[in-house]
């Protein structure tokens, strides 16, 4: 059965680890992380876009997930990662999605609100988390692309009444990372960490963590990031081992002999990213 990230979440909060979600797309990567997870015995969230669940479809992510906790002991999570249509959102839960997030954060402040009250007041009577963004990263994520200009930082006060005002249970902030790799090293802004985490009980949530150096999200955690996001630096291996792969191999058809290099080249990832996130033995 699919559990909530809400528990994991609050777990994560009193034991000073965060919680990884890794963005999935199919099978073989869905098999990838759960199969990792459960050797390092990490709790994990299988984090799925609009983009996702409209090539794989939701009817297959949520089976393929099931399947995947009814192996395992360990505590396994599916959540909607970056969903603006409430309808989308809503279809999911009552087909059993037991976490979500709404990404209204491109909103007005109070149209954020309004909108993730919305979800929220629903999500709650089926017992389901709900995540909300607030501030703006810099980068793009599926088709919403943010450019320098539109990014904002996650300000501690309007925090504190977001959460206040929807009765959200996690939420993602913008504290210098980015959707995608960075030109240069990112600088986190720990200081507006600390403020908000002052305010804000609820765990706090990083989006945009590839590519950011290990200490600085170790940094993020021991400040009170409990979930830690992570979609590009799983995709480079895969994609990068099947390219190798054919200019080695340029005759061979068969899936079966491709895509387990590219396991094996995603896994090492995800390995270091569990390890980062200090969840291991947590599961
Ligand atoms: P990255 O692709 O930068 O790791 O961002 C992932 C993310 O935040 C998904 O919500």
């Amino acid at each position: 059965m699919l559990v909530s990230t809400n528990q994991m979440l609050i777990d994560a909060q009193k034991g000073g680890y965060a919680v990884p979600a890794f963005n999935i797309h199919n099978l073989e990567t869905i098999q990838v992380v759960v199969d990792t997870a459960n050797e390092m015995k990490s709790p994990v969230i299988l984090a799925a876009t609009p983009s996702t669940v409209k090539y794989a479809g939701i009817e297959y992510l949520i089976k393929m997930v099931e399947t995947a906790s009814d192996k395992y002991d360990i505590p396994i999570a599916f959540h909607l990662d970056h969903h603006e249509d409430v309808e989308d959102i809503k279809k999911a839960i009552k087909l059993g999605c037991k976490s979500v997030m709404i990404d209204a954060s491109h909103h007005s402040f109070e149209e954020n609100i309004k909108i993730v009250k919305e979800i929220v007041n629903f999500a709650h009577r089926y017992n389901v988390t709900v995540e909300a963004e607030l501030g703006k990263l810099v980068g793009q994520e599926d088709d919403l692309i943010v450019d320098e200009s539109q990014s904002s930082y996650t300000d501690p006060k309007m925090a504190k009444e977001f959460v206040e005002k929807t009765g959200v249970d996690s939420l993602a902030i913008a504290i210098g990372t980015a959707h995608g790799l960075y030109k240069s090293e990112p600088k986190l802004d720990y200081k507006r960490l600390e403020d908000i985490k002052k305010l804000v009980k609820i765990p706090l949530v990083l989006h945009g963590a590839s590519g950011v150096p290990f200490d600085s999200v170790r940094r993020t955690i021991e400040d009170g990031i409990c979930k830690v996001n992570i979609a590009t630096e799983l995709k480079i291996p895969f994609a990068t081992s099947l390219k190798e792969f054919f200019a080695m191999n340029p005759n061979e058809t068969d899936p079966r002999k491709y895509l387990i290099p590219a396991k094996e080249a995603m896994k090492k990832v995800v390995i270091d990213k569990i390890t980062m996130c200090k969840s291991s033995d947590r599961g």
